[in-house]
């Protein structure tokens, strides 16, 4: 009921010659799985070379990040309408390794949904507990406070257009998976957030993915748990055949 959407997010790697080479392997290995969305989020500089890699192919491009003004002097940013005037679809929001290093919040999250709404994007919104808090029991506080203080502050009909992921922080880049019952529990308390806000049907609707050291060995078994709808891949997603396994699944 739910489409899966199989999303990899390519951090600061790939160069544009690079982001070429990746989509002429990816392409054919994908084109079968058109019941599913497959989005690539580049560096916002090879955007242009992957949206020209993918024409014609039921591929889309995601930006890593936006800001929430159209514009402005905001040296360094980028704004939801250029990604849109550059070929971009989608768009990665709140990821943890902009919350640790550069200052996001919950309230900035919201604002660049919005922003990425507005400027016709598809916004995959991240949330996810530390190490910390999943040992001290506190990982669905986290998930509730994320959520009231962020993306809670949607109107209805905005919060139907996007797609959440769970991606707990001890999983990113550490080859420690969250087990499929841990992840299916957080997916299961964000669903349940999302129903006690915008109702049943929302809630039914809404895809939430899970990020993670999501590899092609393990794709399968997260993809098969009720309220996984799909994943966000960092490391295995820069290799096309390891990505293609995991959008194959
Ligand atoms: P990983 O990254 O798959 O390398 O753990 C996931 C992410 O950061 O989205």
């Amino acid at each position: 009921m739910r489409t899966p959407l199989m999303a990899g997010n390519w951090k600061m790697y790939k160069s544009a010659s690079e982001t070429v080479e990746f989509f002429e392997q990816f392409r054919p290995l994908v084109e079968a799985a058109n019941d599913r969305d497959i989005v690539i989020a580049p560096t916002f500089v090879n955007i242009p070379a992957a949206v020209d890699s993918v024409r014609g192919s039921h591929i889309g491009i995601g930006g890593q990040n936006l800001h929430w003004a159209k514009e402005g002097a905001f040296t360094g940013e980028i704004s939801g309408p250029m990604l849109k005037t550059v070929g971009a679809d989608w768009v990665i929001i709140g990821h943890s390794e902009r919350r640790q290093y550069f200052g996001e919040t919950d309230a900035t999250v919201l604002k660049r949904t919005i922003a990425a709404l507005e400027a016709g994007l598809k916004p995959i919104v991240c949330v996810g507990e530390k190490l910390e808090d999943r040992e001290s029991g506190a990982t669905n506080d986290v998930l509730k406070t994320q959520f009231d203080g962020g993306i809670a502050g949607l109107s209805a009909e905005q919060f139907a257009q996007i797609a959440i992921a769970y991606e707990p922080v001890w999983a990113i880049g550490t080859g420690k998976t969250a087990t499929p019952q841990m992840a299916e529990d957080a997916h299961k308390a964000i669903r349940a957030l999302v129903a006690g806000k915008f109702g049943a049907d929302a809630a039914a609707a809404t895809r939430i993915l899970y990020g993670g050291s999501v590899k092609p060995d393990n794709a399968k078994i997260l993809m098969s748990e009720e309220d996984i709808d799909g994943v966000l891949v960092g490391g295995a997603a820069l290799d096309p055949k390891s990505f293609a396994a995991i959008v194959n699944f």
